[in-house]
């Protein structure tokens, strides 16, 4: 009898947790979909501007193009699998994107970093902080810090095109596999960002 009572008891308490948990999560399951949104278009939107720095012979900002693409889909995934945790679904979608001239394209890259990084993940970090959300407060904070280096491989980039020096950027980048962290040339023994081992960085060259 005693232990029908402790079985039922805790049926009653994990029930209650698991409502607790959807009920309160529900601002930041919608921040999850908006960022799912985001970093899926951003992968497929700088591989398309990657494809035409290439055509415009700017090898080197296609490099960065391609690295930042990998670094977005490393987002998308660890987001997705953050909702899947949160027995959440999310309807398709097209990624939408206007692809112009190499110049326009770092322009609006560095746009799109920026709003990432001043408004839009410290916004849902502070509400997944609220909401106590801990998978994504982490799955964030790595897109987040991503986005902080992104925006100044896009200015630099921006800098040197403009300059005439295209050519002297880097040719190498270091993705984590872990995080999205991109490194310019070698990458640490461990990532910066979520500790990863050099080892499990992807290279793209
Ligand atoms: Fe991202
Ligand atoms: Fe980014």
């Amino acid at each position: 009898m005693k232990s029908r009572i402790i079985l039922f008891a805790s049926i009653v308490v994990l029930l209650f947790s698991t409502f607790s948990v959807a009920k309160n999560a529900t601002k930041t399951v919608e921040n999850i979909k908006a960022a799912i949104k985001g970093e899926t278009t951003a992968s497929a939107k700088y591989a398309a501007y990657a494809k035409k720095a290439k055509e415009e012979g700017n090898s080197k900002v296609a490099i960065l193009f391609e690295a930042a693409s990998k670094a977005e889909s490393i987002h998308a995934n660890n987001h997705r699998a953050v909702l899947e945790q949160l027995d959440a679904k999310m309807d398709d979608f097209k990624p939408e994107y206007t692809v112009k001239t190499t110049k326009e394209n770092l322009e609006d890259a560095i746009k799109g970093e920026t709003y990432e990084t001043s408004t839009m993940y410290p916004s849902f970090l502070k509400t997944a902080q609220s909401e106590n959300v801990s998978l994504a407060l982490i799955s964030f904070n790595y897109a987040f810090q991503t986005e902080k280096k992104h925006q100044a491989l896009y200015k630099n980039a921006l800098e040197q095109l403009n300059n005439g020096k295209e050519k002297s950027l880097p040719s190498k980048y270091m993705v984590c596999s872990t995080c999205g962290n991109t490194y310019d040339g070698e990458a640490p023994a461990r990532c910066g960002i979520s500790m990863t081992p050099k080892e499990r960085f992807i290279t793209i060259t």
